[in-house]
C-alpha cells in the first residue's frame, strides 16, 4: 500500500545510501525529504530518477521555527490528500562541531538542536498523523558508549546533564575546544536513545520507535566542520579502515538503516539496533530517571 516516509539527512552520506535503498526495496514509498537550502530540490530530483515518488520540504534543522514550518507543511499535505498515509519518520541528520559554543537562532546549542531537538519536534508535531503500523527511526552512534572499544579513542564519552543545560552553549568544560564539541556530539547521541525509550512508553500502539547505530562510517561529510587534520584522516586514511571489521562502508550503513526503516530488520519498539541487529545500548542509557 502506498505510504509516506519523512526523512532528514537524505542529501548525502549514510542517509543518501539509505534513501536509495528504501526507494528500490519499497516502490510504494513516497519519500519526503527534509533538507536545507537548495539541497532538498536537488536530492528529491536525483532520488526520483527511475520513476520513484520523492518530494521535499525545506528546513534548516538548526532552527526550531524552520522545523515547525516544515512539520506544518507536511501535516497540510497529509491532510489535503497530497501524500499517502504517514508510516515512517527517519531522523538521520546529524552534525558535529569543533566547539560547544555554536548557537542557533533559538538560543540553543546547535549540536543538541539538530541531533536531538529537531527530531523530537518532528515526532511531537507529526505524532497524531502517523497511520499505524508506523516506525520512527533516529540515528544514534557508538560514541554514546564512551569507551575505547566503541569510539576508537576519537570521541570523548557523553557527559550527561539536565536537558536544559545540554541545550545551551557551554554545557561542557573548555567549551571552545574540539573535545567539548565532540562531547556535545556523543551526549546528543545518548540523548536520542533516551528519547526512543520514552517514545516506546508514550506513543500509541502501532507506532514504534527505534534507535539505529550505523557503526563507524568513514568518508561521509560528518567531519567537515572538523580541523584539517581530522578531515584529512576522515577522507583519506580512515576509508582504509573500512576494509577492517572496525568500520562500515557507506553503502552497507545505508542498507542497514533502510532495513530498519522498512522493518526488514526485526526490532521491537524502544530497541537499539547496532548496524543490522538488536543489541544493548550503554548501561547508562537505561536510566529511566533521565526520561519522562
Ligand atoms: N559517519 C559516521 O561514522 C557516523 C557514525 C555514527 C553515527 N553517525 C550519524 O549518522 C548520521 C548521518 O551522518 P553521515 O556520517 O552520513 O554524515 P553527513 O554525510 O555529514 O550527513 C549528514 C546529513 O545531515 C544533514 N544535516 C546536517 N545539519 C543539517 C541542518 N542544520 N539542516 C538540515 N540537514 C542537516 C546533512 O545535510 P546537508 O547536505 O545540507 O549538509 C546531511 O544530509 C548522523 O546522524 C551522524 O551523527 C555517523
Amino acid at each position: 500500500m502506498r505510504h509516506t516516509i519523512v526523512m532528514t539527512g537524505a542529501s548525502r552520506g549514510i542517509g543518501r545510501a539509505a534513501a536509495e535503498r528504501i526507494l528500490r526495496r519499497s516502490p510504494d514509498t513516497h519519500l519526503l525529504v527534509v533538507a536545507r537550502g537548495a539541497s532538498g530540490a536537488r536530492t528529491a530530483a536525483e532520488l526520483a530518477a527511475g520513476g520513484h515518488a520523492v518530494s521535499h520540504v525545506p528546513a534548516d534543522l538548526g532552527s526550531l521555527d524552520s522545523v515547525r514550518a516544515a512539520a506544518t507543511a507536511i501535516r497540510d499535505r497529509l491532510d489535503h490528500g497530497g501524500l499517502p498515509p504517514l508510516r515512517g519518520f527517519v531522523g538521520n541528520a546529524g552534525v558535529q562541531y569543533t566547539d560547544a559554543l555554536t548557537e542557533g537562532p533559538d538560543g540553543f546549542e546547535s549540536t543538541f538542536t539538530v541531533n536531538v531537538l529537531a527530531n523530537h519536534l518532528f515526532v511531537r508535531l507529526l505524532q497524531d498523523r502517523f497511520a499505524p503500523p508506523a516506525r520512527i527511526v533516529i540515528t544514534t552512534s557508538d560514541t554514546h558508549f564512551g569507551d575505547l572499544r566503541h569510539n576508537l579513542g576519537m570521541v570523548p564519552g557523553p557527559a550527561w546533564k539536565a536537558p536544559d543545560v545540554l541545550a545551551r552553549v557551554g554545557a561542557f568544560p573548555g567549551p571552545h575546544t574540539a573535545a567539548a564539541g565532540r562531547t556535545a556530539y556523543s551526549t546528543s547521541k545518548l540523548a536520542v536513545i533516551h528519547l526512543v525509550h520514552e517514545y516506546a512508553r508514550r506513543l500509541p500502539a502501532g507506532i514504534g520507535a527505534v534507535a539505529h547505530n550505523p557503526g563507524f562510517v568513514p568518508s561521509t561529510g560528518l567531519a567537515r566542520e572538523a580541523g584539517r587534520v581530522s578531515r584529512f584522516a576522515m577522507r583519506y586514511v580512515l576509508p582504509v579502515v573500512t576494509l577492517t571489521p572496525l568500520a562500515t562502508g557507506r553503502g552497507a550503513a545505508g542498507r542497514h538503516l533502510a532495513d530498519v526503516v522498512l522493518g526488514a530488520t526485526p526490532a521491537p519498539t524502544g530497541s537499539y539496533v547496532d548496524r543490522d541487529r538488536v543489541a544493548r545500548s550503554s548501561e547508562e542509557s537505561y536510566d529511566p530517571r533521565r526520561e519522562g
